[in-house]
């Protein structure tokens, strides 16, 4: 799975994200999340939700996500998916679709039980870093 073309293999991104899933800390919701996401330079990278006994401190999946993805050298997502403990896919929370559209943009394509969507439908009229420099 290379680049943004129509090729990306979604059904190896879910695995990845189930993989992470595995491994979230969730003991006060029971409700274990795992993303993944392509990069624009091929790499894929995964996230976990983790949760915390000071229970509004804790960190959606795309938190890891948006983290590792600097941590490992940054670049633009362009693909997305995000499960849930079945491995289903799952949207977005309102908040961590405003932290992808930060590293994506509005045409980072997303896996919604609704079909392949742009971010641009799951967060219309986003505000954004150009909003600022304006
Ligand atoms: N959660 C995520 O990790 N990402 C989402 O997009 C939806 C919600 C987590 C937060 C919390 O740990 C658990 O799911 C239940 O809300």
């Amino acid at each position: 799975m290379t680049g943004a073309g129509p090729d990306v293999d979604w059904e190896k991104l879910r695995a990845v994200a189930r993989d992470a899933m595995s491994r979230a800390y969730a003991p006060y919701s029971g409700y274990p999340v795992g993303v993944a996401a392509l990069v624009d330079d091929g790499r894929i990278i995964s996230g976990c939700n983790v949760e915390n006994a000071s229970y509004g401190l804790g960190l959606c999946a795309e938190c890891g996500l948006v983290s590792e993805l600097h941590n490992t050298g940054g670049g633009r997502l362009t693909h997305f998916t995000c499960v849930d403990r079945n491995g289903e896919t799952l949207v977005p929370c309102g908040r961590c679709r405003q932290l992808l559209h930060e590293f994506g943009g509005p045409d980072l394509l997303l896996e919604t039980p609704a079909g392949i969507l742009p971010l641009s439908q799951m967060l219309p009229q986003a505000f954004g870093p150009d909003h600022l420099s304006t």
